[in-house]
């Protein structure tokens, strides 16, 4: 299984801080944020890793991770989203890396305090179709939210304003090959991008969507009060298992 980070979008709504930054480039406690889900991906033994960034700092990142060493990684892999389409847009853009193979997919804000080597094995013996992993929340609205039906996912709305559960799909996802067929397919929502939402509920409709609960904490890092928090949590309890190595 490879793995793909996706660090495009603008960040806006961390004006100022990301006025002449990359938002994944912003502490998060002692080390850059775009260090985390890195560090998800080779805990789960993904060694394959492909980086995507945009926005006008993009060299940045080569210069913070060159080859990824410090992750103990042979090679780091980086391509360039052009403008702000969308999740599903950004995730195009590794098509060629993906090569036919299955994928992690983990978004460039987001951080756990576990590790996702059980939803990797589940998801490398289920061998097609896609995996979300899920976590309950206090405020559900923000977050992609999944309609359960027993124990059956039968849709996603993203950001709803009556939350169907207490659930939010987080940014892990793990994908076969189809799923750049079902991103070529897509139209652009209401707010102009390519959603992940509309990704996985295609596999929901092909009967191809499982799902876990991701254990530990989980949080995005891209509003002001949740950068703040993610910087509380590692703080106080360390992130992807690595308290051992501060
Ligand atoms: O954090 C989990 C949530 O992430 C999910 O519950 C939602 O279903 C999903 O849509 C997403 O919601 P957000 O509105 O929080 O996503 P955001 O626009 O903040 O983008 C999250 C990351 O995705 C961002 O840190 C970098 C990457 N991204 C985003 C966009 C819009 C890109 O690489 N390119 C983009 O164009």
């Amino acid at each position: 299984m490879k793995g793909v980070v996706l660090a495009g979008g603008l960040g806006t709504r961390l004006n100022p801080l990301t006025k002449v930054t990359n938002k994944h480039l912003l502490p998060v406690y002692d080390r850059p944020m775009i260090y985390y889900p890195i560090q998800t991906l080779v805990n789960a033994g993904i060694e394959e890793i492909m980086l995507v960034t945009g926005g006008s700092n993009a060299g940045d990142f080569l210069k913070l991770l060159g080859n990824g060493q410090e992750f103990g990684l042979k090679h780091l892999n980086y391509t360039y989203q052009q403008g702000e389409g969308g999740i599903a847009d950004a995730l195009r853009l590794a098509e060629h890396f993906a090569d036919g193979k299955q994928i992690c997919v983990v978004l460039g804000d987001n951080i756990i305090e576990g590790n996702i080597a059980g939803a990797a094995k589940g998801f490398r013996d289920q061998k097609v179709g896609a995996k979300i992993l899920l976590k309950e929340v206090a405020d559900p609205e923000r977050f992609g939210v999944p309609v359960l039906e027993g124990k059956r996912v039968v849709q996603i709305e993203e950001k709803p304003n009556k939350p169907a559960s207490r659930y939010a799909v987080t940014g892990i996802y793990f994908y076969d090959a189809q799923v750049f067929h079902i991103i070529n397919s897509l139209k652009p929502s209401g707010r102009g991008e390519l959603e992940i939402t509309d990704v996985n509920n295609a596999y929901i409709q092909a009967g191809e969507l499982t799902w876990d609960v991701l254990e530990g904490w989980w949080t995005d890092a891209g509003t002001t009060q949740s950068l703040f928090l993610a910087s509380q949590l590692v703080a106080k309890t360390g992130a992807n298992n690595m308290e051992e190595a501060r």
